[in-house]
């Protein structure tokens, strides 16, 4: 089977790379020309670790995998996984753009193919989106029926950033959604040696379970930052009650690690999207509404404990350390740190930021009036408080506090060392 990969974000490169690793000829189709010049000279065109030597691999060795800016070339293939990124509009709802743009172009393109093709979409789209929005652009687009020449699945990816080809090639569970037997049954060829779970169910259900998946996630993280926050009131740490909590399997430990919050371009992205779905449903959807709220909060809880140390912050320097959402990435969308030091400029505070790796997409958000610094021990020096925000492995090292006011968002140091070495405060412990 041929395979065609349009959009190569985070998603649409890992499937593209993950088949072709197993063999597939692939094409990636992308119209930003920079990245289809990366691409086939064997470059990754985003930070992933381990990606660069894979795309290489394939483009270079292998010579099965490609990019190219014509959609034209998806006649050539049998299969297409739609992998464009999904965005929030203003109004709090999915911005259908990109992924009506990538449906009319994959329409247009299948036009003239002769014999059957399957266009799965992986982008996380709302519950419906598949059958409402998408399916109706490549018909009119075509001439086709889908059912007919065209199948059509939805196909969620669950990848975590900074591992992404590996959770591609070491899945949980592959969740196939169909419009009928035979689309499902194409796409799920390509999964034929992956021995993990493979759920068919129709296109609506499997673009709620992608949903349904983060959202939990989130509620997860909620929880536990709104218990460690009460935890912290009442002298409690609120790691011990997680990892206690987490021996029963019901529960489990994974995703109840406490602190300044979830950030990133998913977790708050589907949460709101899935609310948004709600709503237009009729539904009040306030569990999810909650989760949003204390995330949105929890960030700023640092600042309010930054305030309660040191006084008012007006003239303060403060060093934030970490501006990525998590560790191992170089990505800042929707990061807890943006918050943060919005708040704090807004108080009046000087701010030193210090990351390993994302500092050049926070110049490109952020504020010019910080100060981006090259080290943690430069952005800690002068600082009347650091706060820490991303758990880089750099920031662990004990010697960079000594004798400063210290608040932990991310539970990088242990609070029992680290009050020996600095006046030590934890976020929600
Ligand atoms: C998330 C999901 O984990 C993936 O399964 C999913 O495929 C992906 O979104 C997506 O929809 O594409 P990712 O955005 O890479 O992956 O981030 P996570 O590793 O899940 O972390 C999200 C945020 O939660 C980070 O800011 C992290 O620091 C925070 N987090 C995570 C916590 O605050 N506590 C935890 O215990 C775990």
């Amino acid at each position: 089977m041929r395979i065609s990969v349009v959009g190569n974000g985070y998603i649409g490169l890992a499937t593209a790379v993950g088949l072709a690793g197993k063999g597939y000829k692939v094409v990636c189709i992308d119209n930003n020309s920079a990245k289809v010049d990366l691409i086939n000279k064997g470059k990754a065109p985003i930070f992933e670790s381990g990606l660069d030597d894979l795309v290489s691999l394939c483009v270079c060795k292998q010579k099965n995998l490609r990019a190219s800016e014509d959609y034209r070339d998806i006649a050539d293939t049998d299969i297409t996984f739609l992998c464009v990124g999904t965005y929030l509009s203003s109004g709090g709802g999915t911005d259908f753009t990109q992924i009506a743009q990538a449906a009319e172009d994959i329409g247009k393109a299948l036009a003239k193919k002769n014999g059957y093709h399957v266009v799965a979409v992986k982008s996380t789209i709302a519950p419906g989106t598949t059958e409402q929005v998408v399916i109706p652009i490549i018909e009119k687009a075509s001439g086709k029926k889908v059912g007919t020449d065209i199948g059509v699945a939805v196909n969620p990816e669950f990848l975590e950033e900074g591992k992404v080809v590996q959770c591609f090639l070491n899945p949980y569970r592959i969740i196939i959604g169909e419009y009928d037997k035979r689309s499902g049954d194409t796409v799920e060829i390509l999964y034929r040696d992956f021995s993990v779970p493979i759920i068919r169910t129709s296109l609506t259900t499997a673009e709620m379970i992608k949903y349904a998946s983060n959202a939990f996630l989130a509620v997860k993280i909620s929880f536990i930052n709104e218990l460690g926050n009460i935890c912290k009131k009442l002298g409690v740490d609120v790691y011990d009650v997680a990892n206690a909590m987490g021996y029963d399997p019901r529960i489990g430990r994974k995703y109840l690690n406490a602190g300044v919050g979830f950030g990133g371009s998913c977790l708050p992205k589907d949460l709101e999207m899935l609310i948004d779905s709600a709503q237009k449903a009729g539904y009040e959807p306030r569990l999810l509404e909650s989760v949003r709220d204390v995330n949105r909060d929890q960030p700023l809880s640092m600042v309010a404990i930054a305030e309660g140390i040191i006084g008012g912050l007006q003239g303060k320097t403060i060093a934030v350390l970490g501006l990525a959402f998590k560790p191992h990435t170089d990505d800042v969308r929707d990061a807890p740190s943006l918050r943060v030091i919005a708040s704090l400029l807004e108080k009046g505070a000087s701010v030193r930021a210090y990351d390993p790796m994302a500092m050049d997409n926070a110049r490109l958000v952020l504020s010019q009036s910080i100060m981006y610094c090259d080290s943690a021990s430069q952005a800690v020096g002068g600082s009347d408080c650091v706060l820490i925000l991303t758990e880089w492995d750099e920031f662990k090292k004990e010697s960079l506090y000594n004798g400063k006011v210290v608040i932990d968002g991310r539970r990088v140091l242990d609070p029992q060392r680290a009050r020996q070495i600095c006046d030590y405060h934890g976020i929600c412990w």
